[in-house]
């Protein structure tokens, strides 16, 4: 095991940067229940999907969008990022479509080699599971619905929520085919004033940049909302 993962460091590192990450947050956003946000973080201490600046942002942005939003995202994976968004979200009838594969499965080649990797570490060749029990442990499996599925299938399959859906978290296969190919899928499936967010713009996904540029200078976005680390959010 990483000497960063040994129990007592992991703690000790979980309550340093945290702590420091809330005393900000807390001041820029007083008005959020960043007790809610501590506790979903310290159930994923060994997530490593995201920073603390990200992960707030995703429950910042949920926590902005109407009561009851309808929420999709594309790239769950174990289901940390579609609990952030859980947590931020207000209203009995929120609900988050959490539409991936569940087998790591990219054609951008640095991601597939780590998936391969990751899968034989957890000796299963599927990530659905863990979702779940994810949801179960911190409470929101009724407001996270997994679908199973590749993404443009997906959009295919849900093409009667067109328009309806308030927020979209982007976080798929990190190539640059088939990042532009999910935006140009997903993008209608935002309202109008909705918000539409990417992970990994900036990153060494160098794919995933380009097509959102692309993205933005053929107009498909109206305004830039925020950026927190490599998250970018647009308004549609
Ligand atoms: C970077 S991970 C998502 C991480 C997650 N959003 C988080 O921050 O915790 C990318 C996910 O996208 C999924 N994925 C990749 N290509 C996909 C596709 N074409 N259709 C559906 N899911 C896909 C993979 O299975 C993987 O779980």
């Amino acid at each position: 095991m990483a000497f960063k993962h040994w129990p007592l460091v992991r703690d000790l590192r979980f309550a340093q940067k945290c702590g420091r990450y809330l005393r900000g947050a807390r001041r820029r956003r007083p008005d959020l229940d960043w007790d809610e946000f501590r506790r979903v973080a310290r159930h994923f201490t060994r997530d490593d999907m995201g920073s603390f600046p990200e992960r707030g942002y995703l429950y910042q942005l949920a926590a902005d969008a109407p009561a009851d939003a309808q929420v999709v995202e594309v790239g769950s994976w174990m289901g940390a990022s579609t609990c952030f968004l859980a947590a931020g979200l207000r209203g009995p009838d929120a609900r988050i479509l959490a539409v991936d594969n569940f087998q790591g499965l990219s054609t951008c080649g640095e991601d597939s080699a780590w998936y391969q990797r990751h899968f034989r570490r957890l000796g299963a060749n599927s990530t659905l599971e863990i979702f779940r029990a994810n949801a179960a442990a911190l409470g929101f499996a009724a407001r996270m619905e997994p679908v199973v599925s590749d993404s443009l299938a997906a959009a295919r399959n849900l093409a009667a929520r067109r328009g309806a859906i308030d927020l979209i978290f982007i976080d798929g296969d990190h190539s640059h085919a088939a990042c532009a190919a999910d935006i140009a899928a997903w993008t209608p499936f935002v309202k109008p004033g909705g918000v539409i967010a990417f992970h990994d713009f900036g990153s060494r996904a160098d794919g995933v940049t380009r097509a959102i540029f692309e993205a933005t200078r053929d107009g498909r976005f109206r305004e830039i909302v925020g950026v927190a680390g490599t998250i970018i959010a647009f308004r549609v």
